[in-house]
This record gives C-alpha cells, sequence and structure tokens, in this order.
C-alpha cells in the first residue's frame, strides 16, 4: 500500500529520479530547508512497508500564495476583490521507475485535498500551478486546470473542480 507523508529525514532524498534534474536537487537540497524556515511543505509518496531509508515514489510542494484576480479569469475577477490568495503547487513529480502508473493523479488528488484543508480554515480560490512546458501544461489540463489569460504555463484549478474532483475520489 502506498501512503503520503510529511517528507521528513527517513525519506531516501537522494535515491529519487524523476528525469527532471531540477526537481530531483529541489527535493534533495531545498524541500526540506523550505519547510523550515515556512517557505512550502513538501510531500512524499512512499510504501507503506518499507523501512528507513524509504524511496521516494513521487512527491509534491505547497504554498500560499496571493494573486491578482484580474489574472485568473476575467469573469471571476469581477466577483472578487484585486488581491486573493490560493495555494501554489510548486512541485509534482513521480520517480522514473513509476512514471505512467498514475501515481501523478493519487499525488494530485492528495494535493488537492490539503488544498481544501487549508480553504476549510482560511480560504483560497484554488491551486495554482507553474507546468514547466506544454507537455506537463496538457498533463494539467485534464485534471481540469485551467490556463491563466496572463501567463502561457501557468494554471488555475478553482475550488469549485477541486470539491468535484474530490467528490468523485472520497
Ligand atoms: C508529469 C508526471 C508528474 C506525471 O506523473 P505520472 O505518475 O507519470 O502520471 P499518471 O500515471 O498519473 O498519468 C495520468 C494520466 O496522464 C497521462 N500523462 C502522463 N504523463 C503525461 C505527460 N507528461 N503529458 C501528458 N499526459 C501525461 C497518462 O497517459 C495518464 O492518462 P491515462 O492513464 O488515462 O492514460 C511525471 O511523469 C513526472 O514526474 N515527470 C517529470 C517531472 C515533471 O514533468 N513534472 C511536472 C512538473 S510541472
Amino acid at each position: 500500500m502506498h501512503k503520503i507523508e510529511l517528507l521528513a529525514k527517513s525519506h531516501d532524498r537522494d535515491g529519487f529520479d524523476c528525469g527532471s534534474e531540477l526537481l530531483n536537487l529541489f527535493l534533495r537540497q531545498t524541500a526540506r530547508q523550505h519547510a523550515d524556515r515556512g517557505i512550502s511543505r513538501s510531500f512524499v509518496l512512499v510504501d507503506e512497508d518499507a523501512t528507513a531509508p524509504k524511496p521516494i515514489l513521487g512527491f509534491f510542494s505547497l504554498n500560499i500564495c496571493q494573486i491578482k484576480s484580474e489574472s485568473v479569469t476575467p469573469g471571476e475577477a469581477k466577483k472578487l476583490p484585486r488581491d486573493v490568495s490560493g495555494v501554489r503547487l510548486g512541485r509534482l513529480a513521480v520517480a522514473k521507475s513509476c512514471q505512467r502508473q498514475g501515481i501523478g493523479k493519487t499525488l494530485l488528488v492528495a494535493a488537492m485535498g490539503k488544498f481544501l484543508e487549508i480553504f476549510n480554515t482560511a480560504g483560497g480560490i484554488g491551486l495554482f500551478v507553474d507546468a514547466k512546458d506544454q507537455d506537463a501544461k496538457r498533463y494539467y489540463e485534464q485534471f481540469g486546470f485551467v490556463p491563466m489569460p496572463s501567463k502561457e504555463l501557468e494554471l488555475f484549478l478553482p475550488v469549485k473542480t477541486i470539491h468535484e474532483a474530490l467528490a468523485s475520489h472520497p
């Protein structure tokens, strides 16, 4: 069985390889520092029975963000104050050996669940993500992320879509 845990010393960060050196380095060198400093939080997917150092099969990082509402969607902006808060999915990656097995999807659903915890406590209009390229953009679009009009590779998942997605993944 897989489970999702807050990144900790017991996880094998050095052994993780998703094929993108930038994302590997973030996990190895930056993710725990960011957590200590309150910049972001990273969550890893591991095998429940693994012993430390536990191999990391995939991870994502989240941070609180502020957005100009006019950059979201012109239709929505009229109903919102100028500055609104959301949650940024800063990173999402799956180990090369585990890609195309649904782990990315599992991590996205978990990120939506984390968003809802924040939403229920402090609000937020949705999840934001900077796709690293057109391939990643297409990947996010299939889960309901919509491109932001202002930025080519930035996408937004509205809270309404998150509620609907989680209702079908209880
Ligand atoms: C992109 C990534 C996170 C996807 O994770 P994954 O576990 O391989 O993907 P999943 O198995 O959840 O895929 C779900 C669906 O997306 C599709 N898909 C997978 N990778 C895709 C990609 N790069 N582009 C478009 N669609 C993709 C799959 O076909 C699958 O659909 P299907 O099962 O109905 O056929 C993973 O490949 C990865 O870590 N890549 C390297 C790092 C990266 O690009 N991260 C994105 C950061 S912006």
